[in-house]
């Protein structure tokens, strides 16, 4: 396992230092990894939770911080798959779910804690005029691209080369990095035929595509922010002239906004001022528990009526009582303290920019990226500048050697600084970044 890392590297052994260190501090980790590989295959069940040498095993949350079965502390900036806007466990959120569990975990039948839940959702999220709730955000983006295609009639979905979906089968296509090759055995090419890519963020050769499929398009599903794909946001030029052809070819624009969503106001698309038809939402939406919703225009949206046309939102957990709880009181809180975007928003942003100021001092060209809360640092090579979905050897290393330090990203994957995470935890991972640079620039 250490030789398949090193060898990653291309026989340059400069991580060989870290991992001893990190093989020190989590053998409870290790001994963890091998019990649940007996279970598991490769001993996950996300496949991006998975790093070389084997992955910190996590106990508990609070806040900013997580503790692994080692009884290390870390600042998180992994943060529930970038969702955890309030941090672990945030007290309002506690407090509803416990209220909540007297009473049910989930019956099955419709309730009122959705509609309530549905009614924020629409007051926070710009194009929201309807709601359906499903439990993830690979869900929702199945049913808004079906409904797309639906309300359409007609079958051409374009999405961009590195944008991230969810694993369902219509929309894993030009995830990874050269984004030619299939992403996975088992899902048939008729199952993507009428899927194609284009290239995020350049707009001549995205309209040019646009316009050979016009008139069979129905849809365009982007990440405001390539998410996944390495917090690359897109240019406010790019969205508004897709958002021009789109409506050029009687087709729909929806935003995938499982990451962006409620990291700004309004939004992404409220940041961009660019108003999709559908939107799709995921992650801290549901305050911590699973939940996915698409929401969108009221016309396009009751296709999915019962007895309607298009089948939308089955789903046993849909609309349970728990994540209704969990998602209103992480809504409500956002909705009275809209201070909230503004503190990630400049934290973020004086992370970002120390990173890649310390880096330069050492002599190296970085790009940390990412808008608002977000970040992901990048050492763009030569021959390619920075590609989402392409390994990003530098950029593993200088996150593995942060965690020997308490501070963790999953390594070489994005981050988010929550409202929780403070001027101190900021200014902690700038120091801890200034000893490692050296290491991770010039090796040992
Ligand atoms: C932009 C985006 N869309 C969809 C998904 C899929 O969401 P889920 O993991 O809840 O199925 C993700 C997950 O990372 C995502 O980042």
């Amino acid at each position: 396992m250490l030789q398949s890392i090193l060898d990653d590297f291309m026989g340059e052994a400069l991580l060989e230092d870290a991992l001893q260190i990190y093989t020190e501090r989590t053998k409870k980790s290790k001994e963890t990894y091998e019990r649940a590989r007996e279970v598991f295959p490769g001993g996950i069940n996300h496949n991006i939770r998975f790093f070389e040498p084997y992955p910190l095993y996590i106990k508990s949350g609070k806040g900013s911080r997580v503790w692994d079965v080692d009884g290390n502390e870390y600042i998180d900036l992994w943060m529930l798959h970038m969702g955890a806007i309030l941090g672990h466990s945030h007290p309002a959120i506690v407090k509803a779910l416990q209220e909540q569990i007297e009473h049910s975990l989930h019956h099955g039948f419709v309730n009122e804690k959705a509609i309530e839940f549905a009614e924020l959702i629409c007051d926070l999220v710009p194009c929201a005029e309807k709601v359906r709730l499903c439990c993830s955000g690979t869900e929702a983006t199945q049913y808004a691209s079906r409904l797309a295609r639906a309300y359409t009639g007609k079958k051409i979905l374009l999405k961009a080369k590195g944008g991230w979906h969810g694993g369902n089968d219509v929309l894993q296509k030009g995830v990874s990095y050269p984004f030619e090759a299939k992403e996975s055995l088992g899902i048939p090419g008729e199952a993507q035929m009428y899927t194609h890519t284009i290239p995020f963020n350049d707009t001549e050769s995205t309209l040019d595509i646009i316009e050979d499929h016009g008139k069979d398009l129905a849809g365009i599903i982007l990440e405001p922010m390539l998410g996944a794909g390495g917090c690359i946001p897109a240019t406010r030029e790019y969205l508004k002239a897709v958002k021009e052809a789109v409506v050029k070819h009687d087709a729909l624009l929806i935003f995938d906004e499982v990451i962006t969503g409620f990291k700004f106001a309004g939004c992404a698309q409220g940041y961009y001022g660019v108003a999709p038809n559908l939107t799709t939402l995921g992650k801290t939406l549901g305050g911590g528990l699973p939940v996915g919703s698409v929401v969108g225009e009221e016309q396009i949206m009751n296709l999915a009526e019962p007895g309607g046309k298009v089948w939308v939102g089955g789903g046993t957990f849909s609309g349970n009582v728990s994540t209704m709880s969990t998602g209103i009181a992480t809504l409500k809180y956002l909705k009275d303290h809209p201070d909230v975007y503004d503190k990630i928003g400049s934290l973020g942003g004086e992370l970002r920019k120390g990173i890649d100021k310390i880096f330069d001092e050492h002599g190296a060209i970085t790009r940390t990226t990412g808008i608002g809360p977000f970040l992901n640092t990048h050492f763009p090579s030569k021959d390619v500048s920075i590609m989402s979905g392409k390994f990003d050897a530098k950029g593993f290393e200088y996150n593995f050697r942060l965690i020997n330090y308490g501070i963790l990203f999953l390594p070489g994957r994005g981050g988010l600084i929550s409202a929780v995470h403070s001027k101190m935890d900021v200014n902690k991972i700038l120091e801890v970044t200034g000893e490692v640079a050296g290491e991770v620039v010039h090796g040992n």
